[in-house]
């Protein structure tokens, strides 16, 4: 199923517009199905209503592992590299994956998870955070993955708001010089967590752990008592796969849905295309599996297409600044898929890091999650890539489950910034602000997608209703992405931002109301607005206008309590990056914020900061532009 010159490409992407339901289908032949389905597709956009391969039976664990299984049995399909250097790597082959797999499904089983029930998952990038993963699809469990940088009362929030049975945790995590006490926060969000029955711990740090009697099991212990045979649970295609908590613009995150035909469909195409995998080659995705791109581009995607995957525990900085570049020579990488704020931060050590490590198995390389500036594109070209090595910027997102727009390597001619072309069953559109489609090349507008493809989302986990209300609503009949894009006069696509109030940090979504709610807890604060300005490193960063009469006090002692506020309600990975303590905030006379305004100051910007007549009181614009100052 892969596409191997700009030609077929062309055909391939004007047979999928014109002929949707047979282009699928075509795709999805190349998996292993219990059953076949009965009808490709049916939809409507108005409630919405996405069925892809309906009456299909399949476990994508199957399509994971058992199938490769006769050929490929001994066939490396992960390769762990750990924190430390200065340990051994693991490598785990299909056959034995398949073993670990089936034992660790059974250890669910007899802990009474049964098909449909949700299993929450906050694991370090371990081989065994993958086995869990693959474990729960094999009952047919639902599993929630929950990033390891969450705080205790995030997680309490998803494991409550998916209803959680069991949750799978280690002791701790290592990430660069510093240890992260999982279970310990696991106990913490479990004080208001009544749905959860067993937590399961694997050692990994081998720090001191408290065990409660009758709801904490030892990973270990447990894989004792169970055999490796276990049958795969027959699956529905629209079956439940995962739920993958993430930020909007309003309220807390919503629980983004994942079913089981369509994802793996989804994520092994695009795997398979957009990488241009060869078989034996070696790839490595260095997100964390708590996001979706490793999701789709550790776990699923390579395993469905029978790759070897890398999991890497670490950080690109520890030792020091060339440990990816280590990564990637020890392993032979072929393919590293990583995100622009990694090259960046990576960029600012200069060469010296890269001299000496040996680059030349890398064969194609890929950006994710945010813009990537044109330096560091060229950065990443050059000095990675030995300027021979095709670049696929690949815009997606947690709802559209694999990549949407996207250079395929070796057939799509790159461009700088660009994220180039959709791929065949994609079909995205410009619109204005009126929800008015703009044709035509040299134009921006907000980017939406006009028709289904299988690896959409399908509901917001227990709120239907939101689900429709962020994506269906905006424009009739159309997925809004929450993106602003332009397309130039070649057709092709660039991703400009987000035009909601969503920050993308580290690539990380944020969302700004979430901040503003967590501030707002922190006691003496009356009130805060919370904006993204431009970050050299990691994109965007936070940038928090906080009303605290009493500040004046110790203002950067404040500061740090604020912080540790945030730490506690979301976690870490929100902290503001500034803090200013002002007097007021720009309201309009309907009692408004108006983050335009703070946005300009945030960034720096304010000789034209528009139209401010329309502002309850003027004065306070000032009065902010003054203290940003300095
Ligand atoms: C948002 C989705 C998709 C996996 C990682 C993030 C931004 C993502 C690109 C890109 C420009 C990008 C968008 C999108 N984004 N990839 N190649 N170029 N922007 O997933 O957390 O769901 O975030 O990330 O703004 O909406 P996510």
């Amino acid at each position: 199923m892969q596409i191997n010159s700009f030609e077929e490409y062309q055909k391939t992407y004007q047979l999928s517009v014109d002929q949707p339901e047979q282009f699928w289908a075509g795709i999805a032949d190349n998996f292993l199905w219990k059953k076949k389905w009965d009808k490709v597709l049916s939809w409507n956009f108005s409630e919405p209503n996405i069925k892809w391969f309906e009456g299909a039976k399949l476990n994508i664990t199957e399509n994971c592992l058992d199938r490769h299984l006769a050929d490929n049995g001994d066939k490396p399909a992960i390769i762990w590299e750990p924190n430390d250097p200065q340990k051994d790597s693991i490598t785990l082959s299909y056959r034995i994956l398949h073993e670990q797999v089936c034992r660790f499904a059974n250890v669910l089983k007899k802990n009474g998870v049964q098909k449909g029930d949700r299993v929450c998952i906050y694991m370090p990038m371990v081989p065994e955070l993958a086995v869990a993963v693959l474990a729960c699809a094999r009952i047919g469990a639902v599993h929630s993955v929950v990033f390891g940088g969450f705080s205790a009362k995030s997680i309490a929030d998803r494991i409550n708001d998916a209803q959680c049975r069991v949750v799978i945790t280690a002791d701790g995590a290592f990430r660069g010089n510093k240890q992260i006490q999982l279970k310990e926060v696991i106990d913490d969000a479990l004080i208001g967590c009544p749905s959860v029955a067993k937590v399961i711990v694997l050692t990994h740090t081998r720090t001191p752990v408290s065990m409660l009697k009758g709801r904490d099991i030892w990973w270990e212990d447990e894989i004792k008592l169970v055999d490796t045979n276990c049958p795969a649970e027959e699956m529905d295609a629209e079956d439940l796969l995962f739920i993958l908590y993430t930020s909007g613009s309003t309220g807390k995150p919503k629980g983004v849905v994942h079913t089981v035909g369509g994802y793996m469909v989804y994520a092994g195409y695009t795997f398979s295309n957009v990488f241009n995998y060869q078989p034996d080659e070696v790839f490595f995705c260095t997100a964390d599996i708590g996001w979706i791109t490793g999701h789709s581009y550790i776990v699923y995607g390579p395993l469905s297409q029978g790759a070897t995957t890398v999991i890497f525990e670490g950080i690109p900085t520890y030792p020091d600044a060339s440990r990816m570049w280590q990564v990637v020579e020890k392993h032979k990488v072929n393919i590293l898929y990583t995100a622009p704020t990694a090259i960046r931060s990576l960029m600012s050590f200069g060469l010296q890091p890269i001299e000496g490590v040996d680059l030349s198995s890398l064969r194609v390389l890929g950006s994710v999650g945010e813009p990537i500036n044109e330096e560091a594109w060229h950065w990443f070209d050059e000095n990675i890539g030995k300027s021979n090595c095709p670049i696929v910027d690949t815009w997606w997102q947690t709802e559209t489950g694999g990549i949407m727009i996207s250079p395929i390597a070796f057939v799509t001619p790159t461009k700088p910034s660009f994220a180039t072309l959709p791929l065949p069953g994609i079909q995205p559109v410009l619109v204005d602000e009126q929800g008015n489609e703009i044709e035509g090349n040299g134009v921006s507008g907000n980017l939406c997608i006009k028709f289904p493809w299988p690896g959409m989302l399908r509901t917001t986990y227990g709120d239907h209703e939101r689900c429709k209300l962020t994506y269906f609503s905006t424009y009739e009949n159309m997925y809004f992405t929450g993106d602003g894009c332009l397309r130039d006069e070649d057709g092709y696509y660039r991703i400009t931002g987000r035009v909601d109030d969503v920050i993308n940090v580290s690539g990380h979504r944020i969302g700004t109301a979430e901040v503003e709610n967590a501030i707002n807890m922190h006691a003496g604060v009356v009130e805060s607005a919370v904006v993204g300005f431009p970050h050299e490193v990691k994109g965007q960063g936070i940038y928090a206008f906080v009303i605290f009469p009493n500040a004046h006090g110790d203002e950067d002692l404040t500061r740090k309590d604020i912080l540790q506020t945030v730490t506690r309600v979301i976690g870490a990975i929100a902290k503001p990056d500034k803090i200013l303590f002002v007097s007021g905030l720009p309201k309009t006379r309907s009692g408004k914020i108006m983050r335009r305004i703070l946005r300009k100051i945030a960034e720096g910007d304010t000789t034209n900061l528009g139209d401010i007549t329309t502002l309850l009181d003027p004065a306070v614009v000032d009065e902010i532009i003054e203290k940003a100052k300095k």
